[in-house]
């Protein structure tokens, strides 16, 4: 029996101006735009094979090798839209195979742990999207996939640009106008580098899509925040990244980080994503910016207490050598990694970094998702592995 095979990767994104809260759950439209950096998917990734075939009794997904649930309601959106896109083309042209109403098997893997605790929703279901979408040869632009990702899980909008990338909220009811777009493409900056501080967090906390729910029904400072404080973060954003003008990018990156968690903060009961190491990890940046008497790094946190740090390429010294020296016996450093200690943290800071960091990533800005002839489904349209 014939398999129809199409592969996708696609990678992770980090937002610099927040996504939080949603206008209308449903259609998962937010109250606000955000802007996110796309990060290199030699780091991290994720690669799903889209495979239909007369065979298949049920839509089954593997994940990292484990069945997952394709039941929700946003998978079953992400499904319906691709499969009644592709009636449509089939309907107009009678000589394409059928492959609307047959069952897929998707299966999907991620090229870092999942230990690492970092969201793989926006990898995940941006490769969902765009391997259907492959395999059923949609002529659908980047941004009209971003239409139907954004269904699955908001941030997964952005991931299907690389580079330097912007959810526009939109205003219309039906989300037709809620909409990823690239700002600038990775060439356009390529010195941008993120160092990602891995923090084991004791227990799990509030889903991003849960707490965003409670900040929207009982913040007052989320209101400013939507109102005006996004609104001017986006265009200095955007400014920032047209004049590569890092230390404006830093600025807003870290106070946008702030004012999201201080909404978090001002949930009732509230919300605390950061914890003592992730605090540590502010005061580092601002010893290295203090030290360098510029703005040579951001910090930004997402609904977790990992950090991811922005910096320059040609600051790499002053950023790696203040950590390096401090957790070179966790994973994750790439074997150049050889930077000496140019900046003395307070001793609280530092053990606190190193009792609580367990890995670190280093990554920079990156390409999106890529078609590739990699397959975790074999002709024959069983699962495949690409560690076994
Ligand atoms: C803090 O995209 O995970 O990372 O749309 O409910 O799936 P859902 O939420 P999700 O939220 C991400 C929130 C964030 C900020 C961001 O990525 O912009």
């Amino acid at each position: 029996m014939v398999v129809y095979r199409s592969s996708t990767t696609a990678p992770v994104n980090i937002a610099v101006v927040k996504y939080w809260g949603k206008r209308d759950p449903k259609l998962n439209l937010p109250t606000n735009s955000s802007l996110s950096v796309t990060l290199s998917q030699d780091d991290l990734r994720t690669l799903t094979t889209a495979s239909a075939s007369e065979a298949y009794t049920e839509d089954v997904l593997l994940l990292n090798g484990a069945p997952s649930d394709l039941t929700g309601a946003r998978t079953q959106a992400c499904l319906r839209e691709l499969r009644t896109r592709r009636a449509a083309l089939e309907d107009k042209n009678p000589s394409l195979p059928k492959l609307a109403h047959l069952k897929l098997l998707l299966v999907s893997e991620n090229n870092f742990p999942t230990a690492a605790g970092l969201a793989s929703s926006a990898a995940g279901f941006a490769a969902f999207v765009r391997a259907i979408a492959d395999l059923y040869e949609l002529p659908a632009s980047p941004t009209e996939l971003s239409l139907i990702a954004r269904q699955g899980s908001g941030s997964a909008c952005r991931s299907l640009f690389g580079g330097y990338v912007a959810w526009r909220a939109g205003d219309k009811a039906d989300g037709l106008d809620s909409q990823a777009v690239e700002v600038a493409p990775a060439s356009h900056w390529p010195q941008m580098r993120a160092l990602i501080l891995v923090v084991s967090a004791a227990k799990k906390g509030v889903s991003s899509t849960s707490g965003m729910q409670q900040t929207v029904a009982t913040s007052g400072l989320f209101q400013q925040r939507i109102a005006t404080v996004v609104p001017a973060n986006m265009d200095l954003m955007e400014q920032s990244i047209a004049d590569r003008d890092f230390a404006k990018f830093a600025e807003v990156t870290m106070r946008d980080s702030n004012s999201f968690h201080a909404t978090c903060a001002d949930t009732y009961p509230p919300i605390f994503y950061m914890n003592d190491v992730s605090r540590a990890a502010i005061r580092a940046v601002e010893t290295i910016n203090q030290a360098a008497g510029k703005t040579v790094a951001a910090y930004t946190f997402d609904a977790g207490p990992n950090a991811v740090i922005y910096y320059l390429e040609e600051n790499s010294e002053a950023v790696l050598g203040t950590f390096y020296p401090l957790l070179q016996s966790v994973d994750g450093w790439k074997q150049s990694t050889n930077f000496k200690s140019t900046v003395q943290l307070d001793e609280t800071i530092s053990s606190t970094l190193k009792g609580g960091v367990s890995r670190v990533i280093m990554t920079g800005v990156g390409e999106g998702p890529q078609k590739t002839d990699v397959y975790l489904v074999s002709e024959e349209g069983k699962p495949l592995s690409t560690s076994s």
